[in-house]
């Protein structure tokens, strides 16, 4: 049937249709080209619409003094067919505005054409963004530019909270322009494309099927399609046959493909259930369901050989084309248009003479400022585009499709149009949104990137540390290739917090390493339990407190102690000499100097002999149990002091250091050195350093080009004392942190459930503050063992 039709509409070319036969003879006649490709569906039913366009406008204004007189061509979907005709009507009929063509890659070359001879070429479909108006006066777009729709796509993915975005489009004017956009949104809401696949219109079942399995081995499992109607239903369907129309998957349709979906047989609809598309909002109107019937009528008269098509915005914006021409033709008045030829020196093509309109600006100039009520709502040209601001969210359900929301440039996307809330174009969540019936009958949002069945393996990012007793990162050469087959063993970074952004980019599935758990981290990543204490403290060089010379002797007494000792033996002697001299006792008369001797005998010896008074036995024996306390304590002290060191921090506290200024530092790559700043540490007084470097720099000090202290994480501090047990001490811990885990983008377990493995891993850890990653990978090439981490 279609073959005949076909036929027909070849044997019909060559004649031209002109349609608006009726017009009354004093009217004046404006010749307008139509450049379609009548046997696609947005030809056939833009041609209806447009039969129907031209009757209903003279119906209404039959006393015009103007008539279009139109002449349909049909251009074949090839853009050189399309512009030979263009240039047959500008040089054969005098075509004073071009209504078409259809696709973006051919008005690119017959909106020149246009800009060079002075006539308005308006398209309701060439939608691509790389047609611009600016540079193109002549050329007006009766539709939006396919990046109008690109924030509402863009809301969609953040709303479902998707990070990754593989876009499928076709290898044309139309599919590619929209792409550079499309990537720079999505960018914008932190969302990535990492794979555009791009498959040429002429694309064979087979190609569109490798390329389909080349997906589905990638972890994306959100897609956006833009392609034209006949190619994306096509990819669909082959979508559907290998299996990613399954649960997990999302699609999302452009509105090139959804503004016709009422058109879409049901079987094939049925394929595509649970894609959401975007589609351009016409509001419902008596007059829009009047002519959707009469239209529906005029179509099985114009086709009655094809399936029934439903009037799409297409057909809308094709009758408010015609209506829009047809006022400005009328308003640009009587004057018979001159066609001026440029003067020609030498033989040249008819493309170089192109006549040139002479109402041509005029025009132009009435239908970009005629703005009027059309049948798809306000039809406004007068930015060269129309004016479109509101897009409806679909979701396809079994043969037909249910609206789940709407977007608007205002408002972002909301399940009512009225509503009115604060907000921008970007924001809404799912909440937002009618709730959706996924592919694979789901009601279950799609996470958007899954294990993928086959095809990539594991990747574990091993961090090359600077503590070989943390982290020993070694290729086993004996094994070979086997053993560097699951990992990626691969000295990244030198810095922790690219490491572990390495794993939130998916360059890594999992980080083992000895990464500190951060608050910050986690908001790009997971991580393990801590597998070790951990925190902040400082290594700070320990200084003797006793200086050790020839008085040392003295040092176990403070001088007040010394002072108040000799005052007290002064003191007795004096007393026990006082009450033995007034107890008549002979030993104490005599001269003064052998008087002095005996007051010093009663305080050192009992002298029990000498003294015979009992009061003065009290005093001594007062005198002497004091004495007896302070001997063995000095005692003890010297002996303490010669045999054990007195090791002091010569730093105690953290502030103190910012107080006196001196330098501090810590290990290269640490996130130490953001936690410094914070403590609002002078940036050039924090230095990093090496592991191999911290004794030297510690030793050398922070006045002699050295450092104070060094801040870093305890279990590596404990391993610096271990090996400098000498001279050193830890001081701290002055901040708490969770410890070390593994890393990972999903939490570890998901990832394990999801995962087929042909690895094995094997992660054993000693105790103690010493630790060994020791991994081992034996490959198992069975899908029923599961990867095994084993923390021993
Ligand atoms: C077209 O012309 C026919 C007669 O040839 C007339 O009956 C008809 O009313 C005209 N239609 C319009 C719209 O003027
Ligand atoms: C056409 O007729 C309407 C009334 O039916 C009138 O208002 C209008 O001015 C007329 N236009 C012309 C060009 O005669
Ligand atoms: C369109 O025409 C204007 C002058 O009419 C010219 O300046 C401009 O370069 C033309 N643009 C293109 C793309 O040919
Ligand atoms: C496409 O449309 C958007 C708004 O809808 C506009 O900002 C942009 O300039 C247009 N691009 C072109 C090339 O016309
Ligand atoms: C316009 O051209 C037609 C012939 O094509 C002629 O009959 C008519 O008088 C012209 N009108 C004016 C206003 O020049
Ligand atoms: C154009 O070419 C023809 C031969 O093809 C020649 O006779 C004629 O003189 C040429 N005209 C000019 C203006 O060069
Ligand atoms: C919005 O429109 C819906 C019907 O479409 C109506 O039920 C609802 O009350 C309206 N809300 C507001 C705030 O006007
Ligand atoms: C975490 O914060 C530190 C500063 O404290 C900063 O250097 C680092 O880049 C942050 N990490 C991430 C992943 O944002
Ligand atoms: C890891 O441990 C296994 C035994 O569990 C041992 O044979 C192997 O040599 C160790 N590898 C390394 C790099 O220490
Ligand atoms: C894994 O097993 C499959 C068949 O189950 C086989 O085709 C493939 O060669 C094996 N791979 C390796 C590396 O042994």
């Amino acid at each position: 049937m279609e073959i005949a039709c076909r036929v027909i509409l070849l044997l019909l070319l060559p004649l031209n249709f002109v349609v608006a036969q009726n017009a009354s003879r004093a009217a004046q006649e404006l010749h307008v080209g139509v450049i379609l490709d009548l046997e696609t569906m947005v030809g056939k039913i833009a041609r209806t619409s447009i039969s129907l366009a031209m009757e209903d406008f003279y119906a209404v204004h039959h006393n015009y003094s103007t008539k279009l007189v139109l002449h349909i061509r049909d251009s074949m979907r090839d853009d050189v067919r399309a512009a030979s005709q263009a240039i047959n009507l500008l040089e054969d009929y005098n075509v004073e505005a071009i209504i078409g063509p259809q696709k973006s890659s051919q008005a690119v070359f017959i909106s020149k054409l246009g800009n060079r001879s002075h006539v308005p070429v308006i398209s309701f479909t060439a939608t691509s963004p790389s047609l611009s108006s600016k540079s193109l006066p002549y050329f007006v777009r009766a539709t939006v530019n396919d990046s109008a729709q690109l924030n509402c796509i863009a809301s969609i993915v953040k709303s479902y909270g998707w990070r990754k975005v593989v876009t499928i489009y076709e290898d044309t004017e139309y599919g590619r322009g929209i792409i550079p956009y499309l990537v720079d949104v999505l960018e914008d809401i932190d969302a990535h494309v990492p794979y555009q696949s791009v498959l040429p219109p002429s694309a064979t079942s087979l190609q569109i099927t490798l390329e389909l399995y080349k997906l589905m081995t990638m972890q994306t499992t959100v897609f956006v399609v833009h392609m034209s109607f006949t190619m994306a239903s096509r990819v669909l369907i082959k979508a559907k046959d290998v299996g990613m129309m399954n649960k997990g998957y999302a699609w999302i349709m452009t509105d090139g493909v959804t503004n016709l979906i009422d058109s879409l047989n049901p079987s094939v609809l049925k394929s595509l259930s649970g894609i959401l598309g975007v589609k351009f909002y016409v509001p419902k109107s008596t007059k829009l369901d009047d002519f959707t019937t009469r239209w529906n009528k005029r179509f099985q008269t114009d086709n009655p050989t094809d399936l029934p098509l439903k009037l799409s915005t297409f057909g809308m914006w094709s009758y408010d084309t015609i209506w829009v021409v047809a006022q400005a033709a009328e308003k640009v008045g009587l004057k018979n248009a001159t066609f001026t030829k440029p003067g020609v020196t030498r033989n040249s093509t008819s493309l170089e003479t192109l006549k040139t309109s002479s109402n041509g600006p005029k025009l132009l100039q009435e239908i970009l400022q005629n703005q009027f009520e059309g049948l798809s709502g306000n039809f406004d040209l007068s930015d060269r585009q129309l004016q479109i601001s509101t897009f409806q969210i679909i979701n396809v359900i079994g043969k037909g499709w249910r609206e789940i929301g709407f977007w608007t440039a205002q408002n972002g996307i909301s399940q009512q149009l009225n509503k009115t809330k604060p907000a921008t174009a970007l924001s809404g969540s799912a909440h937002d949104l009618y709730p959706v019936i996924w592919p694979g009958e789901s009601t279950e949002v799609p996470r958007g990137s899954q294990i993928p069945v086959s095809g990539k393996k594991l990747q574990v990012g091993v961090c090359t540390s600077g503590y070989p007793e943390f982290m020993k990162v070694e290729k086993d050469y004996i094994t070979g290739a086997t053993k560097a087959s699951g990992f990626s063993v691969d000295r990244s970074s030198e810095d922790y917090n690219d490491f572990v952004y390495q794993v939130y980019l998916e360059i890594y599935d999992i980080a083992i390493g000895d990464i500190t758990i951060r608050y910050n981290r986690t908001f790009y990543v997971d991580f393990t339990l801590p597998y070790t204490e951990s925190g902040i403290a400082m290594i700070v060089p320990v200084r003797d407190s006793i200086n050790r010379n020839t008085w040392i002797f003295l040092k176990p007494l403070a001088p007040g102690m010394w002072f108040g000792s000799v005052v007290f033996f002064i003191y007795t002697g004096v007393v026990v000499l006082i009450l033995e001299f007034l107890g008549n006792n002979k030993n104490v008369r005599g001269p003064i100097p052998s008087q002095l001797g005996i007051m010093i005998f009663f305080s050192i010896f009992e002298g029990k002999e000498l003294v015979q008074r009992f009061l003065s036995r009290i005093v001594l024996i007062v005198w002497l149990v004091f004495l007896m306390v302070l001997t063995s304590s000095y005692t003890v002290s010297l002996s303490s002091m010669l045999t054990v060191q007195q090791l002091q921090p010569t730093v105690t506290d953290v502030h103190e250091l910012l107080k006196s200024g001196e330098c501090v530092g810590y290990q290269h790559g640490s996130y130490v050195k953001g936690l410094l700043e914070e403590l609002s540490f002078d940036r050039l007084k924090i230095k990093p350093y090496d592991p191999d470097d911290f004794h030297e720099a510690l030793s050398r000090g922070s006045n002699n080009g050295g450092i104070a202290a060094l801040v870093h994480e305890v279990p590596y501090i404990k391993l610096f004392l271990s090996n400098h047990c000498k001279g050193y001490t830890m001081v701290g811990p002055i901040y708490k942190a969770a410890g070390f885990g593994y890393v990972s983008l999903t939490t570890l377990d998901m990832l394990l459930s999801h995962y087929i493995p042909t690895e094995k891993v094997t992660i054993t850890k000693s105790i103690g503050s010493q630790k060994k990653v020791n991994s081992t990978s034996n490959h198992i090439n069975t899908s029923e063992h599961p990867i095994l981490i084993i923390l021993v």
